[in-house]
């Protein structure tokens, strides 16, 4: 079998769309411009959603690129075969060009070409879309596979929740798909396809149809312009092809595997826990290295993309210790993929140093605490044991207890600088769960603290202060459902604050709002208040929470029980309180302002007025 490089592989497929009329652009930053609704470039369509929209593109109609993408959506599954949080994207584009009737030959072609990928026909399988409301069945472009050369038993039709792509943020353009995969061994059973789990079907490609965009309002609107968008995953599709069970198998990872074996003594694949500690870091310094190296630059904070780079590095110095990697390695290893994707990505050459300083600076900066935070994390968990057991042999009717306290959490964050996804991580291994509900509460009640502080404004005298800002989180739970209510239900809680005198609320909305808009806002949430509503507190398992379409700031897979409050039939939020217990006691809600807050996010503050 022929083995695939990722330079040859990213060369290869550049080369063939070239030779079809596409123009090669360079990667855009990881952090997108175009679209403020996520923190990171996803997609390989991120960066060009403006010209997929109608826009003229400087570079013509037929584009093909290989774009770096962060998801962290899964962060706390890498360590396992195949999750990765950045990974490259090989894609074409047609900006209101070419379509169904050229893509799928090319498609063919490229998988199937004795010069390029050189899959057996047979060994390939197609899904294209069912239809539903929104589009028909897509006989056309299985019409286009059989033509091709693809056996009319391996195309098979899916619904949505397999044939349909995008928008890869929460609005923009979108389409049906159709999705390509290599047939590994025979199918499991009669009625299996590629959506099945047995590892009979690998995805390899897909290609996008792009006729619609969604709106703000989840309306899917016809296009000006018909465009195609494919992605190949590199990491995946040398993995495919290649024959690897792991991405990790990959040669992406082969200079930086030799680098951690060296620096530990240990050998990748020696034990499972090494492994998962040998992917964890492979991985998570990947990230930070192009975060670090990126032409816009990240660094380590405690809000937004920094937040994320600070717990991906955390996480790496944790995993690290397991086994035994020196203080200052990471740095090290980033050397290694510098060298290995620097001619792919020439900003990594350019940002070495940087590179090296902010995870020498990050991985100084958490390994002081760690240590310290590790035994305290123990005598926490020690704690609880010890009590079950002291309560157990009481009571044999006792309840274990299986929580870590919030206010817990927040100190061992707070003091030795424990990102809580990282506590709760720990907690896990011991089976235990944090209370993140109350995390939140201890984190919001230190912010306020600290913003009293500094802003020498001190609650004493006002006798009523508590009472008030009770109602006022009160008022920010119908706030946050009207929003859903008039302006979309994508609207989500970006951030809030309260002090006794107003609430503020930040929320993603891609513009400003509306005098009407405020409005029926303003109106819809004093007719709660007329309402008389009772607030009723509930607290229930996470997932019945979910089920229930509770909203959740930060729905975490952790906590097990949650404190829920409920404002009739209008409002239902996982939340730690503590809140009015009805909403006649609010007064009249007016919102004072406006205005933005950052890209994409809208920010209002608002007052509740007692006559
Ligand atoms: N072509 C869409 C994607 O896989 O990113």
């Amino acid at each position: 079998m022929k083995e695939y490089t990722s330079e040859n592989l990213r060369e290869m497929y550049l080369g063939f769309f070239e030779k079809r009329g596409h123009k090669v652009i360079p990667s855009a930053s990881l952090i997108p411009e175009n679209d403020p609704t996520v923190l990171f470039t996803t997609a390989g369509m991120h960066p060009l959603v403006p010209y997929l929209l109608g826009e003229k593109h400087p570079a013509g109609k037929r584009l093909t690129d290989v774009q770096k993408c962060v998801r962290t959506g899964d962060i706390d599954d890498v360590g396992d075969e195949r999750h990765c949080t950045f990974f490259e994207m090989l894609g074409n584009w047609s900006l209101g060009d070419y379509f169904k009737k050229e893509m799928i030959p090319w498609s063919y072609e490229f998988l199937t070409g004795e010069e390029y990928l050189h899959i057996p026909s047979d060994s390939l399988a197609v899904t294209v879309f069912a239809g539903d409301e929104t589009a028909p069945r897509d006989d056309e472009a299985a019409a286009l596979w059989e033509k091709a050369g693809i056996k009319k038993e391996n195309i098979y039709f899916m619904p949505r929740e397999n044939n349909w792509w995008g928008p890869a943020g929460l609005t923009g353009p979108c389409g049906t798909d159709t999705e390509m995969f290599v047939i590994r061994k025979p199918k499991c059973s009669p009625t299996c396809n590629p959506d099945c789990s047995c590892g009979a079907f690998l995805e390899i490609w897909n290609d996008v149809f792009m006729r619609f965009n969604k709106t703000a309002e989840g309306k899917f609107e016809e296009l000006k312009q018909k465009n195609v968008d494919t992605g190949m995953g590199l990491e995946r599709a040398l993995c495919v092809l290649n024959g690897k069970t792991s991405v990790y198998e990959t040669d992406l990872f082969a200079t930086a595997i030799k680098k951690i074996e060296e620096l530990t003594g240990k050998r990748y694949g020696e034990s499972e826990e090494v492994t998962r500690a040998f992917r964890v870091l492979l991985d998570h310094v990947r990230t930070a290295t192009f975060m670090i190296g990126d032409e816009k630059g990240i660094s380590p904070s405690n809000t937004d993309q920094g937040y994320i780079l600070r717990r991906i590095i955390r996480r790496a110095v944790r995993y690290g210790r397991k086994i035994d990697l020196p203080e200052g390695a990471l740095a090290k290893i980033a050397e290694t993929y510098v060298e290995k994707y620097k001619h792919a990505y020439p900003e990594l050459e350019t940002n070495k140093a940087r590179i090296a300083e902010e995870l020498n600076a990050e991985e100084a900066k958490f390994s002081k605490t760690l240590q310290q935070g590790l035994k305290e994390f123990e005598k926490c968990v020690n704690g609880i044991e010890r009590k079950n057991a002291f309560m157990s042999a009481k009571d044999p009717s006792y309840v274990p207890e299986t929580v870590i306290g919030g206010k817990q959490a927040f100190h061992l964050y707070d003091t030795y600088g424990f990102p809580v996804e990282i506590t709760a991580e720990m907690a896990k291994e011991k089976g235990l769960t944090v209370d993140i509900a109350a995390y939140e509460e201890a984190f919001k009640e230190h912010q306020e603290k600290s913003k009293a502080g500094s802003e020498g404004k001190f609650a004493c005298g006002l006798a009523d202060h508590k009472t008030e800002t009770t109602r006022l989180h009160t008022a920010t739970h119908l706030l946050h459902a009207a929003l859903k209510k008039v302006l979309g239900e994508e609207v989500n809680q970006k951030g809030s604050n309260i002090t006794e005198e107003r609430l503020r609320f930040d929320f993603n909305f891609p513009r400003a709002m509306s005098e009407e808009e405020i409005r029926a806002v303003e109106n819809l949430v004093n007719e709660k208040i007329k309402e008389n509503l009772p607030v009723v507190m509930k607290e229930i398992p996470l997932a019945e929470a979910k089920k229930e379409e509770f909203t959740g700031l930060f729905e975490s897979k952790y906590g097990d029980v949650v404190k829920t409050y409920s404002i009739g039939d209008f409002s239902r939020e996982i939340c730690g309180g503590p809140h009015a217990e009805n909403t006649g006691e609010l007064g009249k809600f007016k919102i004072v302002k406006e205005q933005s807050s950052g890209a994409g996010i809208r920010r209002i503050k608002a007052v509740l007025i007692h006559e």
